[in-house]
């Protein structure tokens, strides 16, 4: 495994703020930027607070790598991070990783393409799950699809590689509630019950399993059935 290399925390600062930024966390700090000649992307991420062990032998940004690195041991595309630095005052990790290809499922939506990626995505999601990956982070923004390479993750920190009925039923809980928060439609206009469908179709459960899990998702069903009576 990489180990951080030490630099001058001003340097995380220049060198994020001469690149192109992606999104800023809360406070208009730079979270992540693009070097796009070189399609490399820059992520910072702060050295959690709380225990010393956590803050400098287990961050997100080790977590980050290394599950990057797991989910590709079990054959699912993500990438492989080129740079690991740590600012001397031992407050910001900086991570350095190439772009990988495609748009995520949100931009998808917004670009009108997203109705044909749907079934796919409910057929990878399952088969993560079967790999028993719980992708604690797997709404919308987090899963990138091309035609050509098919799915990657990106955002690989909060992983966990066991897997159960309840977090299978968590996990789509989380990607359905996320499409809601973000007050975009595209899952309720495809129908939550024929992305669940399309799930099952993949996963190769007990009709135990299956039944709990639509039972954790019922209030989306109702939401799908007063959408469908009122057309
Ligand atoms: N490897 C990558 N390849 C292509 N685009 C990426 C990559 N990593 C990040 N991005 C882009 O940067 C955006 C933000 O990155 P990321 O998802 O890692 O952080 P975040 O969205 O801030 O975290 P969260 O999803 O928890 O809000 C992504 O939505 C995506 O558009
Ligand atoms: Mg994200």
């Amino acid at each position: 495994m990489m180990k951080p290399k030490r630099i001058p925390a001003a340097e995380i600062e220049d060198i994020l703020s001469s690149l192109k930024v992606i999104c800023y966390r809360a406070g208009n700090q730079i979270k992540v930027a693009i070097d796009e000649p070189t399609n490399t992307i820059y992520k910072r991420f702060p050295l959690q607070r709380g225990s010393w062990y956590r803050r400098l032998f287990n961050p997100a940004s080790r977590k980050f790598i290394r599950h990057a690195e797991r989910v590709q041991a079990l054959g699912f595309k993500s990438f492989n991070a080129k740079g690991w630095y740590r600012g001397d005052d031992a407050e910001h990790d900086l991570i350095v990783y190439p772009a990988l290809s495609g748009h995520s499922i949100y931009d998808l939506a917004k670009k009108g393409s997203v109705k044909e990626v749907l079934p796919l995505l409910a057929a990878y999601i399952a088969k993560l799950h079967e790999r028993c990956i719980y992708f604690k982070a797997g709404h919308c923004g987090n899963f990138l699809y091309s035609k050509e390479d098919g799915f990657s993750l990106i955002d690989t920190e909060n992983m966990r590689f066991r897997m159960g009925w309840r977090r299978r039923a968590v996990a789509i809980e989380y990607l359905f509630a996320h499409t809601e928060k973000m007050n975009v439609r595209f899952l309720e206009e495809y129908t939550h019950e024929r992305f669940l469908k399309d799930y099952f179709a993949a996963a190769n459960l007990s009709t135990l399993a299956e039944k709990y899990i639509r039972a954790r998702l019922r209030r989306f069903f109702s939401a799908d059935h007063a959408r469908t009576t009122k057309e």
